[in-house]
């Protein structure tokens, strides 16, 4: 989903309809915020079928990336479209945080599971558990969620509530090495796993920086 939806914006961002297409968002804006807002509500519905967790991570993981990914196509690649998707960080931001939040609560819905005052849900095999960096980002999940609207940037102020919600980072690598102990103990060989879990934080990496830096690859 992530992969195919950058791919679609750079695509319709090239094409001469992105002006036209922007206009049609920006006006839409409201009705796609609450469209996106309903999402969130209903996303609660998985917690009715506690098995299908596959789902809700899925969701939550790709929201992530492209909520992430947004302004650095924006600023670094350009992109008309994803600038005028960048209003909808909010909403999906959110969704994100609601599809981690049923996420886990399918996981502890189910039966025969660890449970946080349980030493195993934090130490497994003399690691850190997977559960453990799950339950750190669940914490960030929700504190983001929760303080994703205009009366708690009030009660903040800009700057540290700019602070809190930096802790996303944090929260994609506490997500990165949730799943990365998840599949490690049955994995022989470890290095392709390491690398695919962490290659796409490098390139995110690196598309950071950019933007950072304030380098534009092409012109607007
Ligand atoms: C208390 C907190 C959490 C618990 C107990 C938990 C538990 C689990 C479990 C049991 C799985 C394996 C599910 C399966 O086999 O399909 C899983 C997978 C996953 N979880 Fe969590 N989770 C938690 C929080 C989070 C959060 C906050 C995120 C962030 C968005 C997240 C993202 C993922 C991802 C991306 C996978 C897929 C791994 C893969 O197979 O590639 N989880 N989690």
């Amino acid at each position: 989903m992530f992969i195919i939806t950058i791919i679609l914006i750079v695509i319709l961002s090239l094409l001469p309809v992105r002006d036209a297409l922007a206009g049609y968002i920006m006006k839409g804006r409201k009705y796609i915020s609450g469209a996106l807002y309903l999402a969130c509500i209903l996303s609660f519905f998985f917690l009715l079928n506690p098995q299908g967790m596959r789902d809700t991570w899925n969701m939550a993981i790709n929201v992530l990336w492209i909520l992430l990914w947004l302004p650095i196509l924006s600023k670094v690649f350009q992109l008309k479209l994803a600038s005028t998707l960048m209003v909808f960080r909010r909403p999906l931001g959110v969704l994100m945080g609601t599809m981690a939040l049923v996420h886990s609560g399918q996981y502890f819905m189910n039966e025969y599971v660890l449970l946080p005052w349980q030493q195993a849900f934090w130490i497994w095999d003399g690691q850190i558990a997977f559960t453990a960096w799950g339950f750190l980002g669940l914490i960030i999940a929700i504190i983001l969620t929760i303080t994703s609207n205009n009366i708690s940037l009030k009660f903040f102020g800009g700057k540290l509530w700019k602070w809190i919600h930096r802790s996303v980072y944090v929260l994609l690598i506490f997500t990165l090495l949730h799943v990365l102990f998840l599949k490690l103990p049955g994995v022989q060989d470890s290095l392709p796993l390491m690398i695919a879990v962490f290659f796409p934080f490098v390139l995110y990496m690196i598309g950071k920086i950019l933007e950072w830096k304030g380098v534009k690859l092409r012109k607007g």
